[in-house]
């Protein structure tokens, strides 16, 4: 990837974000039309102080300023008021935690997601994505949301509580888990914390959830403390983690938060991603055409395996490119703890920082044609031509997504398991419009299948 071409410069372009309202600032157009309000900001500025509220927060639409931020997470640290709700539903693991105890606990996690450690996974990816290509029926409609959420939270929950685990726990949390989502971005979302409180009967329905996978959890990690050994999956990797510095072991309830950190990170996104995929597919049946083409010369008929993702180069295209026009994690945020510098700027401590991978992803000076579904622009030669610090799915620097290279290769399975059996037609008179929750999702999308 080659620098920006204006790394070196220093005149950044510091501005406000235009129809700023008395009292509410920006937050009713944040609440309804995000994407596109965020989308206007890179022509107004290099970094865009809007207000959520009476209070400001920044959002940095070049690169290099994009970079500063994540690489720097001692000052630019984990916070905001998303991240406090987020830490009454995950308590304190990798997303929640703040910068001094993420490191020990980023330190103990990361064996878990070691390429060895992958290639098992895998295997569970392998039979559910071949399994799944299996329950389809040819013109019987299926909401590719649905579907797909249920297939990452089954390939989740196998990787993470290894093959053997009970039918009924996986259900379980494929069950409770879409429930716990929405419910958490509801809740993440209202402005005055008292939604949570009202008798309402999808409160009910979310504490129930939220309390059936606490205790499955639960009940999972006494179950491995009483036989040692390593069954090769993720909960195992978490009960023998060893820290280097001072050899200290993740007591249960760290391992709970870690394992409900992982079901609410890795399920969804790599869900969503998957169903714009599809959708993109629909539309683009050229590109659809060179999928089909290279699955069939790759497999041959047979399901796919791990050991065939390097060769399903298109296939993996086709999801680099999804992510960008539909990155899951379409913003993240961040807090500043001291008074610093940016883009020349200065932001006091307590500064809401806003990256959004959405913005950045879809900016003409970054991506020719940004707005167009061209898998081969990840064509080695020419992917190098994209600036640092422009393409973010997974984000940067020491909280980069740790599940990236299990949600590539879970979606690259899927796409193949499932384009080697059939194609996916829109249902007539389906509108799609992206909403951005939790992730940025595609909401109900009917499709049917049609044997290839
Ligand atoms: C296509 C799928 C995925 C996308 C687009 C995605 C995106 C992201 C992004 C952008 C972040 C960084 C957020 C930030 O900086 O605040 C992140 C963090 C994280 N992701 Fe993913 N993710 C995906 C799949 C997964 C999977 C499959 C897992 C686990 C199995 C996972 C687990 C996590 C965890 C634990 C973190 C926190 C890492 C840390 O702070 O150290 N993700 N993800």
């Amino acid at each position: 990837m080659k620098t920006h071409s204006d790394t070196a410069r220093r005149d950044w372009r510091v501005a406000r974000a235009p129809h700023q309202l008395p009292l509410v600032g920006h937050a009713l157009l944040m609440a309804r039309r995000p994407l596109d309000f965020l989308a206007s900001l890179p022509a107004v500025g290099d970094l865009v102080q809007l207000r959520i509220g009476t209070k400001p927060a920044y959002l940095p639409c070049h690169p290099e300023l994009v970079q500063q931020v994540l690489l720097n997470a001692r000052v630019y640290d984990t916070g905001g008021p998303v991240k406090e709700k987020a830490r009454s539903i995950l308590g304190n693991g990798l997303i929640t935690s703040d910068w001094a105890d993420h490191r020990r606990q980023r330190r103990m996690m990361q064996p878990a997601f070691h390429p060895a450690r992958i290639a098992a996974y895998a295997a569970v990816m392998e039979e559910e994505c071949a399994g799944h290509a299996g329950i389809w029926r040819s013109g019987q409609p299926v909401d590719v949301g649905d579907a797909m959420q249920a297939l990452t939270a089954r390939v989740t929950a196998r990787a993470l509580f290894s093959t053997d685990m009970a039918p009924h726990s996986v259900a379980e949390i494929q069950r409770n888990l879409p429930v716990v989502v929405r419910g958490a971005y509801r809740q993440a979302v209202d402005p005055t914390g008292l939604l949570a409180r009202l008798p309402l009967a999808a409160n009910r329905a979310f504490d129930t959830a939220l309390g059936r996978l606490h205790a499955l959890i639960d009940g999972i990690i006494r179950d491995y403390r009483r036989s040692d050994g390593d069954r090769g999956d993720l909960l195992s990797a978490l009960l023998a983690a060893r820290d280097d510095e001072d050899g200290g072991a993740l007591s249960d309830q760290e391992v709970h938060d870690q394992v409900m950190t992982l079901l609410l990170a890795g399920v969804e996104t790599t869900a969503s991603a998957l169903t714009w995929a599809w959708y993109l597919l629909a539309r683009h049946p050229e590109a659809e055409a060179r999928l089909h083409a290279e699955v069939d010369e790759v497999l041959g008929g047979r399901p796919p395996a791990y050991a065939d993702v390097p060769r399903l180069a298109y296939t993996q295209r086709i999801f680099t490119e999804t992510l960008r026009l539909y990155p899951p994690a379409w913003m993240f945020t961040r807090m500043t703890t001291e008074s610093t510098d940016l883009g020349g700027h200065r932001l006091p401590a307590g500064t809401d920082v806003l990256v959004s991978p959405y913005v950045i992803h879809r900016m003409p000076e970054l991506f020719a044609r940004p707005l167009a579904f061209d898998p081969d622009r990840w064509l080695p030669e020419r992917a190098k031509d994209v600036a640092r610090g422009s393409y973010l799915p997974f984000g940067a620097g020491s909280r980069k997504c740790i599940g990236d290279v299990f949600g590539m290769t879970e979606a690259t399975l899927a796409l193949a398991a499932l384009a080697s059996r059939w194609r996916l037609r829109p249902v007539p008179g389906t509108r799609v419009k992206p909403r951005a929750e939790m992730s940025l999702t595609a909401g109900p999308l009917p499709m049917l299948p049609e044997p290839r």
